[in-house]
């Protein structure tokens, strides 16, 4: 049996009844306030929240096939296999299985649209995708927020990539991590804003988030402050979302982005994302915001830079980026869906 779902359907629509193969999709988020640090690294229960939009044009698409002649679930990435995504998948496939019952292993055939792990959030949508993918193909029909906190124990940021538009994800108190799940904040269409992405560098980033945040929280002097101050971020993106006050969202990004990076640097030894194109961009976004257009910068863990305007805007900082030396490609995208299944059989 094969059925083809909409978009638009949540997985809560789908019931699968018989089925053995799930094929869902996730889009890539960009935190607005920014998450960096763990509280515990086992159960990947993070140090502070955050809140991000997700993309439309950023996307994973993971087919999961339940296969009881598999010794071991294998993970195949574009095509090749990837076995330090593989470890990470197994455990929360471990999870899910627990839950649902199942045994079988899995064939986990993932496609990202994007180039994978240099900054463009690749692993928040492949976690949202596979947690979405595998409960639907294991007849396990659960809530969104029990998804999150799968996605969540795959890599902090796909908990948010579970929900489309803006969302929030908590720090959450529970030592088991059940309350440290993300919830949406505002649907896409409620607020439709663009980012302009502008790719510097497309080759893998060198220290990833999870060593980076390791490495800080272990050496930076000033983490604590920055797990102390992150409350206030979150209650003025909060506010702004709910108020869409581009203005006050603007400073609160940039100020989430700028502090994560200044913390990362002040780790020993000192994590530099930037390139000199990223910097470039920075200030040419600064630039354009000074002359009165509303845009404002993100830049996560690598080169890249995640420019946020307003939609009749988007022509305008795209050629504005795309005009800057060592700028290779820039992607615009509109805000994204939540993670869906696409069919299964
Ligand atoms: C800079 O979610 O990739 O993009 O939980 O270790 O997998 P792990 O980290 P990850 O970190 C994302 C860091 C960030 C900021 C953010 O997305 O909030």
């Amino acid at each position: 049996m094969i059925r083809v779902l909409s978009s638009a359907m949540s997985i809560h629509d789908s019931k699968p009844t018989d089925a053995a193969v799930a094929t869902a999709r996730a889009h890539a988020n960009f935190a607005l306030v920014k998450y960096w640090g763990k509280r515990n690294s086992e159960l990947n229960l993070p140090d502070v929240g955050s809140i991000s939009i997700t993309l439309d044009a950023l996307h994973t698409t993971t087919r999961v096939t339940l296969d009881q002649n598999l010794q071991r679930d294998e993970l195949w990435l574009n095509g090749q296999r990837s076995p330090a995504a593989e470890l990470r998948a197994r455990q929360v496939l471990d999870r899910i299985r627990e839950a649902a019952g199942v045994s079988s292993c899995c064939r986990i055939d993932s496609e990202n649209n994007f180039p994978t792990a240099a900054g463009l959030a690749s692993s928040a949508s492949g976690f949202a995708a596979l947690v979405t993918a595998a409960t639907a193909a294991m007849r396990y029909d659960t809530p969104e927020s029990k998804r999150s906190e799968w996605a969540r124990m795959g890599s902090g940021s796909a908990a948010r990539s579970i929900f489309g538009g803006f969302s929030e994800m908590a720090k959450g108190r529970l030592d088991d991590g059940t309350d440290s799940v993300a919830r949406p904040l505002l649907d896409a269409a409620a607020w439709p804003l663009e980012v302009v992405v502008a790719i510097t560098r497309r080759e893998q980033k060198g220290v990833s988030s999870t060593e980076g945040m390791l490495r800080t929280a272990q050496t930076s002097p000033f983490y604590k402050a920055w797990v102390k101050h992150q409350d206030q971020d979150l209650d003025l993106a909060r506010d702004a979302i709910a108020a869409q006050d581009f203005d006050a969202l603007a400073d609160v990004a940039e100020a989430s982005a700028l502090s994560m990076h200044g913390l990362a640097m002040s780790a020993r030894p000192g994590l530099l994302y930037f390139n000199p194109t990223t910097l470039a961009c920075l200030h040419r976004v600064r630039e354009l915001r000074a002359e009165g257009t509303p845009v404002f910068f993100t830049v996560d863990a690598g080169p890249q830079v995640k420019a946020i305007c307003m939609p009749d805007h988007r022509h305008q900082v795209s050629t504005a980026l795309s005009e800057i030396s060592g700028v290779t490609e820039v992607i615009s995208s509109v805000l994204g869906p939540a993670a869906h299944l696409i069919d299964t059989v």
